[in-house]
């Protein structure tokens, strides 16, 4: 294991990822920002240089930050937001996690914005290691040309009647094109700004791992003329399985190899955007180009565009809302999964209006609302606080390791990616409209965990996890919009284990340094 160090420096600059020029919050000047790769066992010391003109905070999405929960960069959760012109630095190992990953500001909608990067941590016994020559990221997102502040300040009004922003464009790798007569002139926009090129040497493998970091926005991720073989979800390694379209929800992550066996020649990569997963047909989609698009460029073939088709099946096999079916996804090595649960615990997802018109995500029943410069973990270090306030949301809190099952309904029509900080969990099962989980048949024996998994429709997920990890752990639909719209919970575990445990000094500081009253009164 080594030390490896990595400084992130925030600030704006003027980008034009699709042609259509921006302020973007950018790391080290570009986005998405720079790619960090490490192995398992690392110890990760990460620079996080804010220069963006307002707080930040850094979130390393799918690590277990055991015993280091301060550095899990939730604000009103596990930190107070890092000031404007401030350096902090995050401070953890990855002691027995590998696979793919992203890090992201878990401020505001600040990766919206552009905050985002993927991390890759390598594992020297990767059981696949034979089965590929290269590795590619391939980060897909949705994009928009608005601020978050902008679209969030009109979603959580009465006017949007809670339908949420919808982007203006997607990216492959941070490109696309945009057709600039739907720019008005106030705004810089070129035409064919350039599309990601991947460069495939005839005969190789590749192992790409595939990202998605929308703010909203399910894909199918699909290359022409290529099989993928699927080999990773969220760090678990799965049996190798020929598909020819992945579909990704927000924030999740898979790896799948691709083989350069097929003509030299130049070929579309397409990440189709599912704006039908969360827009009926009365929802008018405006100015949104749903193909998304990356060219697959053989060596030795022309620079002219690609004239492939995508793939001629129907891509709506199974209904493309919904995760991957798990008959798609098995684990490579069987794991001894617990029998069974220590403790049910039963959440419901809906939306709602609120007093004010403004369409409010809940669980159950009750709308998250943060207070950003007083973190639960600080009650629980500081204050030694058992019980919380309604809007903290907390939905569990474990004093002792023990099996949970969370029992996640969904009272709402769209589709939900909720994922679990601090964890990963096996998805035991899960069914769509208006059905109710049989627990007799639930998928002990060979279920897949990762840390992101979609609630259909109307529908409803299973998923276990062992409680032993100190910390304030949040658990949330990833869409950021329904972030900000208060569709968020949190578990606190073994808050006797946290107090035991010392955080370092300059993470308190920062909640000194943070402009809030609460601070000034201690
Ligand atoms: Cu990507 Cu709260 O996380």
């Amino acid at each position: 294991p080594e030390t490896k160090i990595f400084y992130l420096h925030l600030y704006k600059a003027k980008l034009s990822p699709d042609g259509f020029e921006r302020v973007v919050w950018t790391v080290n000047g570009t986005y998405p920002g720079p790619t960090l790769v490490v192995t398992k066992g690392d110890r990760l010391i990460i620079h996080i240089i804010n220069n963006l003109g307002e707080p930040t905070s850094m979130h390393f999405h799918g690590f277990f930050q055991r015993g280091t929960n301060w550095y899990d960069g939730v604000p009103g959760q596990t930190q107070c937001p890092i000031p404007n012109n401030t350096t902090f630095i995050y401070n953890f190992t990855i002691p027995d996690q590998s696979g793919t990953f992203w890090y992201h500001s878990h401020y505001l909608a600040q990766y919206v914005d552009g905050v985002l990067g993927a991390i890759i941590v390598k594992d020297p016994n990767d059981p696949y290691q034979n089965d590929y020559d290269e590795e590619i990221v391939v980060l897909l997102s949705d994009w928009y040309h608005n601020e978050s502040s902008t679209l969030i300040n009109y979603y959580l009004s009465p006017a949007s009647e809670g339908k949420e922003p919808q982007p203006d464009n997607g990216l492959i790798n941070g490109r696309n094109y945009y057709n600039c007569e739907w720019a008005n002139a106030f705004h810089k926009c070129i035409d064919k700004a350039g599309l990601s090129k991947f460069n495939f040497v005839p005969g190789k493998r590749y192992r790409l791992r595939v990202i998605n970091t929308s703010a909203f926005s399910n894909f199918i991720f699909s290359i022409d003329e290529h099989e993928m073989d699927l080999i990773e979800v969220e760090g678990m390694m799965t049996k190798r399985h020929k598909i020819h379209r992945l579909i990704i929800n927000v924030a999740q992550r898979y790896s799948v190899i691709v083989t350069a066996d097929n003509l030299v020649s130049n070929f579309w990569m397409r990440a189709d955007l599912q704006s039908d997963c969360f827009y009926d047909s009365s929802t008018p989609i405006v100015h949104l180009n749903p193909y998304i698009k990356a060219i697959v460029h053989y060596e030795g073939a022309n620079h002219l565009d690609p004239t492939t088709k995508g793939w001629a099946d129907n891509p709506n096999h199974h209904y493309h809302c919904i995760d991957l079916n798990t008959s798609d996804l098995k684990p490579l090595f069987l794991e001894n999964v617990p029998a069974k649960a220590d403790q049910i615990i039963y959440l419901n997802a809906s939306f709602e209006n609120d007093a004010f018109n403004v369409n409010r995500g809940l669980i159950n029943g009750s709308t998250y609302m943060v207070d950003i410069y007083n973190p639960t973990i600080n009650q629980v270090l500081f204050e030694n606080k058992h019980s919380f306030s309604l809007n903290q949301n907390v939905f569990g809190q474990f004093n002792t390791s023990q099996v949970i099952d969370i029992v996640l309904y969904n009272d709402d029509i769209g589709e939900h990616p909720f994922h679990l900080h601090g964890h990963t969990f096996w998805v035991l099962g899960s069914g769509i409209v208006c059905t109710e989980p049989d627990f007799s048949k639930l998928n002990i024996y060979d279920p897949i965990r990762r840390d992101t998994a979609t609630i259909p429709t109307k529908g409803w997920i299973v998923i276990r996890f062992v409680a032993g990890n100190p910390g304030i752990w949040a658990f949330h639909c990833h869409i950021e919009w329904h972030v900000e719209a208060g569709l968020v919970a949190q578990f606190i575990e073994l808050p006797n284990e946290l107090r035991k445990l010392k955080p370092p000094a300059d993470w308190e500081q920062l909640c000194i340094k943070s402009p809030n009253p609460y601070n000034e009164l201690k």
